[in-house]
């Protein structure tokens, strides 16, 4: 495949010279998303585009089709301006990746930027130029089903995703021939959506919102993103597609953002529905007061934008300043040069290099959470018999996961059909799913697995969610494993076969009542296309989990919301102070030792913390050295440790990780923050010396001055596996 040059642009465009042509029907044009009518195209929806009452198309990936409204578009309007074209491209196109919160447990951002550059290079092959991608949404609640699409709990983690993402898919060059215009999205907040139930409201404090929600999006900006997405939710009584505090004030006079807001789907009506305008009219006006560039799906502008600036309720100038940012996103696209796309320049789907990254990647995003007695690796020789149960074993559309539109199944690589190519002979494979779907109660289909388990070496079982368990909308109030499952393991179990258990699913789960039932638990997530042979690899061998949780495993859904970062409390609960169901029963005095921060029937802490992953290697960390002990502002320090692989056998990848404490606070500060992490590769015994350089600016936040700032005090380090380590050091940043 050859790199098309870059089309050398003709007379670069002046925006204002092209406003100032532009009626007021074309003006509006480029302020609408529409969603592209199924082929032939309805008359209508072709003059619209021929007329320039439409700006930009989604869901429309057939290039000789995109080609034509482009050429449309371009050769037959009066101004010949290009058409955006958009597509959902969440973690791949047709070559699908692991889910987002699978990709950030990679703890690898270079990878990441690979595989959205793969993305991006199969999308722009069909005409797309503009992708609703990266979702940099802060998810600290596992019942909401868009924590599948997050890069999870924490702010650094997300914040540097968010900048491989928007990298990835936007390259250095926004309009080179195999690039798309990335969103970040969605601003902001809609992650505290209250009750983890979608869309629901959220209320989320300045200081929590500058803090916590805000800051991937300034990173995401500070990669270059063209554009963000408005979030469908309330935020404090104003929904974020009418909010002028977070679209004005903070996205561009503080900021300076000058990008492209989109509205989510319908988001500018919907402010009816939220109750904060009277009919669509009003909508139209907060929202195009609030900035939002275009409306997608909805058609309040080009209904009622011309009377509102006629009624002087919005003005020309007001109008033309979401023109103009709608046209630069354009040409820093390069439309006006080159909108339309030629497939034979590009890799076809399906290219082994693709295919080798999908199963890179999934193989650094699986997380080791058990393994109990060396269960794993499985050695061949001494499994010359394997049980492959349960209902996701064999799934070809369920491991690709959510947000797939494009996802090509016949991709697919199931675990059984990767046990299969690769033990072929040599080994007698038993498959029996036990339930129809995860979500099956009737045990009818028990005995065969159970008979399966009971003549076999070990037992793989392939549990957790369908891809339509998580995602937008598909929130659970409950976060055990669906259905029967729970049962079906533990008659698995109960069989006295070896048992190991690969989880895939879309959020955390509560395991609690699962955990003792399997030697090994492997976290899969929804791994994607390649998702067979990275699990074998993993599962003999031939390659070392390295993964860490970028979210909380809470012990019960009831602790929600659980993440690591949380804040002290005046009572923290401590082993003293914790009074357990079993104590009361005891009859102990009702003003017990208790009245600490804690719950009666479950334990405060989580099940499986931040940051953790096991390897099959074991990594020992010793002597935390700090370069110094006193910092002023602008300076810096280093933080050492040394990291050593004590395994004799193999070798592996650990994630060593940095937290910090701002001891004291003109606001109470989270008990410790991520601000930095390292994959270091060691070989057995091998061992390494790794620095970390924390900037005084990375101890900054917003303050009670309502400023970011940093403040001078004590803070405490550590460094370690993952957010419970427990090796650090004190120092002083000087007033
Ligand atoms: C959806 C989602 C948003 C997506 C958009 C277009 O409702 O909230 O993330 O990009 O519509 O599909």
């Amino acid at each position: 495949m050859t790199q098309a040059p870059t089309p050398v642009p003709k007379e670069p465009i002046v925006i204002g010279e092209i406003i100032a042509r532009m009626t007021r029907s074309e003006k509006l044009g480029q302020l609408c998303i529409v969603d592209t009518p199924p082929a032939p195209f309805p008359d209508e929806f072709v003059e619209s585009i021929r007329t320039g009452r439409i700006g930009a198309i989604m869901n429309l990936v057939e290039p000789d089709q995109v080609n034509e409204l482009q050429r449309i578009a371009m050769e037959e309007s009066r101004l010949g301006i290009p058409l955006l074209v958009a597509r959902d491209v969440i973690h791949g196109f047709k070559t699908i990746f692991p889910i987002p919160l699978a990709q950030a447990a990679s703890w690898d951002p270079d990878l990441v930027r690979e595989c959205t550059r793969v993305a991006a290079h199969e999308a722009a092959s069909t005409g797309v130029n503009w992708t609703f991608a990266p979702m940099i949404d802060i998810s600290r609640d596992p019942r909401w089903g868009r924590i599948a699409e997050s890069f999870g709990e924490d702010v650094h983690l997300t914040g540097v995703f968010a900048r491989a993402t928007v990298k990835g898919l936007q390259g250095e060059n926004p309009a080179a021939f195999d690039t798309i215009a990335a969103c970040a999205k969605h601003f902001a907040g809609y992650g505290a959506s209250e009750s983890g139930r979608d869309y629901n409201t959220t209320n989320i404090p300045e200081n929590e919102l500058r803090n916590v929600y805000l800051p991937p999006f300034r990173d995401a900006i500070e990669a270059n993103v063209l554009s963000l997405m408005s979030s469908f939710g309330d935020l404090d009584g104003i929904p974020a597609t009418a909010n002028d505090h977070l679209m004005n004030t903070i996205l561009r006079k503080e900021w300076g953002f000058e990008g492209v807001v989109v509205s989510d789907w319908e988001a500018v009506p919907q402010l009816g529905v939220h109750g904060l305008t009277a009919d669509d009219k009003e909508s139209a006006e907060q929202a195009l007061r609030a900035g939002i560039d275009i409306e997608m799906a909805s058609m309040t502008y080009a209904r009622y934008a011309s009377e509102l600036i006629d009624e002087g309720r919005i003005s020309e100038v007001q109008l033309d300043a979401l023109v103009a940012n709608v046209l630069r996103m354009k040409q820093r696209l390069g439309l006006f040069d080159k909108a339309q796309t030629d497939p034979a320049q590009f890799r076809t789907p399906g290219h082994s290099k693709h295919l080798d990254l999908a199963k890179r990647a999934a193989v650094r995003s699986m997380v080791l959470l058990k393994n109990e007695n060396g269960r794993l690796p499985l050695r061949r020789e001494n499994n010359r018999s394997i049980a492959v149960l349960g209902p996701l074993a064999d799934e070809p559309n369920d491991q690709l996961g959510t947000w797939v539109f494009d996802g090509d199944p016949s991709l697919s690589v199931t675990p059984l059909q990767a046990l299969r190519a690769r033990l072929g002979e040599a080994c007698e494979i038993r498959h029996a799913r036990g339930l129809n779907t995860t979500r099956h109660r009737a045990q009818d289909g028990f005995a065969e697995a159970v008979d399966a388990a009971k003549s076999s070496d070990v037992a793989l079982v392939f549990l957790g969610e369908e891809a339509i368990l998580s995602g937008e909308a598909h929130c659970r109030a409950d976060i055990g494993l669906p259905g029967n499952q729970a049962e079906f393991l533990r008659a698995v179990h109960e069989t006295g076969t070896p048992v190991v258990l690969v989880l895939m699913t879309g959020r955390p789960l509560t395991l609690g009542d699962v955990i003792d039932y399997a030697d090994a638990i492997l976290l899969a997530w929804h791994p994607g296309t390649m998702a067979g042979p990275a699990i074998v690899d993993l599962l003999f061998g031939n390659e070392n989990p390295s993964g860490k949780l970028p979210v909380t495993f809470p012990r019960a859904v009831g602790q929600i919301p659980l993440y690591y970062a949380h804040k002290i409390t005046g009572r923290p609960p401590t082993p003293e102070t914790v009074v357990r169901m079993e104590d009361v029963e005891k009859g102990l005095p009702q003003h017990a030792v208790g009245n600490t921060s804690f719950h009666l029937d479950v334990d405060p802490s989580p099940l499986f913390p931040f940051g953790y992953g096991l390897s099959y290697a074991q990594f020992e960390f010793k002597d935390p050295v700090l370069d110094t002990v006193e910092i002023s502002t602008g300076d810096s320090l280093s933080i050492s440790v040394t990291v050593t692989n004590t395994s004799d056998r193999y070798a592996g990848e650990e994630v060593v990780q940095l937290y910090v404490r701002d001891m004291v606070g003109s606001l109470t500060r989270p008990v410790r923050e991520l601000k930095g992490f390292q994959r270091v590769h060691l070989d057995p015994g091998a061992s390494a010396r790794v620095t970390f350089r924390l900037t005084t600016d990375e101890l900054a936040f917003y303050t009670r001055r309502k400023t970011i700032e940093t403040e001078p005090g004590r803070f405490r380090v550590w460094v370690g596996a993952d957010s419970t380590a427990q090796m650090g050091a004190e120092f002083i940043l000087l007033p």
